[in-house]
């Protein structure tokens, strides 16, 4: 099945109770600020979901302060966030942490939680709650956008940050063979896969977070492209592209959905009972 067209949306309309939702987890950094920016820019309600209790205040080009709902979640307490997930258009996935050097054990878990595990479970509670969507005549299904990173194909100089954003940039290969609306599955799903910019997470970033957001949205919203590539490192543009071919093509063979799955446990048992 093709996918579906992307979730309407107008250059610098004001929002309105018809503007599509978008909800965005780490909403307080670089570039979760910069993404509320520029949806707002694009007339989207906006749904800052953060880990902290600080106050996320923004401003447009002309001064004026952009509304927004600040909901705060933890990893861990994804359910929580069921009912909120119901009035979603687009989940934007984009918490993340970086624990550099460290290999202790509370480093591990931590990485794997938050950048990994979070986002797997939220993935999979925002599939649920869209699955139950009455969707009306020609509206478009929801869409998760996940972040990554090159650090899925590429070293980022933290082996535990290259860790966790594989594990997370494998899976979501995997689930999207069930999920994607392309494969009959309840979501538009689109993976972000960017290059170095500054934030708190990586300071000396060559690109500025403003501009990466900007970049996201014309090829996501303006391109409808499922992967979504900003980055100075030319390799990605084509490392990136045939890793996830060569993971779609040996997932498909290697692996089956539940019902299949439970159908072929069947009947390994029946022939064993034979
Ligand atoms: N900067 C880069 O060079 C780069 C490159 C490729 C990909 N990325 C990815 O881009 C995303 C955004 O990163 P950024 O560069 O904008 O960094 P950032 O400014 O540090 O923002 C990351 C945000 O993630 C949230 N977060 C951190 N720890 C968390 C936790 N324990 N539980 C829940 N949320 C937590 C925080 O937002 P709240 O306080 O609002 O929860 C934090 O501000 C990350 O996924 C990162 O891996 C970054």
């Amino acid at each position: 099945m093709a996918p579906t067209s992307p979730i309407p949306v107008s250059s610098d309309a004001p929002s309105s109770a018809t503007a599509p939702c978008v909800a965005i987890s780490g909403a307080g950094g670089s570039l979760g600020r910069a993404l509320l920016r520029r949806w707002h820019g694009r007339g989207a309600r906006l749904i800052a979901l953060s880990s902290s209790e600080a106050p996320i205040t923004l401003h447009c080009a002309a001064g004026r302060a952009i509304p927004l709902r600040q909901v705060r979640w933890q990893v861990g307490r994804e359910e929580e966030l069921r009912s909120l997930l119901a009035e979603v258009d687009v989940l934007v996935l984009n918490h993340g942490l970086n624990v550099h050097g460290d290999r202790s054990p509370e480093a591990v878990l931590r990485s794997l939680e938050v950048n990994a595990l979070s986002s797997w479970r939220l993935l999979e509670l925002f599939a649920a709650v869209a699955r139950e969507r009455q969707l009306r005549p020609g509206q478009p299904r929801p869409e998760l956008w996940l972040n990554t990173s090159e650090a899925e194909i590429q070293a980022a100089v933290s082996p535990l940050y290259e860790i966790s954003k594989r594990l997370i940039g494998q899976l979501f290969s995997l689930r999207s063979l069930d999920l994607a609306d392309g494969a009959g599955g309840p979501l538009r799903l689109r993976r972000l896969v960017l290059g170095p910019f500054r934030s708190e997470l990586n300071p000396i970033g060559l690109m500025g977070a403003d501009w990466v957001a900007g970049q996201i949205l014309r090829q996501a919203v303006d391109w409808n492209c499922g992967l979504v590539i900003v980055t100075p490192n030319p390799l990605t543009y084509l490392l990136m592209p045939l890793a996830t071919l060569g993971r779609w093509g040996y997932m498909r063979l290697t692996s089956a959905a539940a019902a299949a799955a439970a159908e072929n446990g069947d009947g390994q048992l029946r022939n064993r009972g034979r």
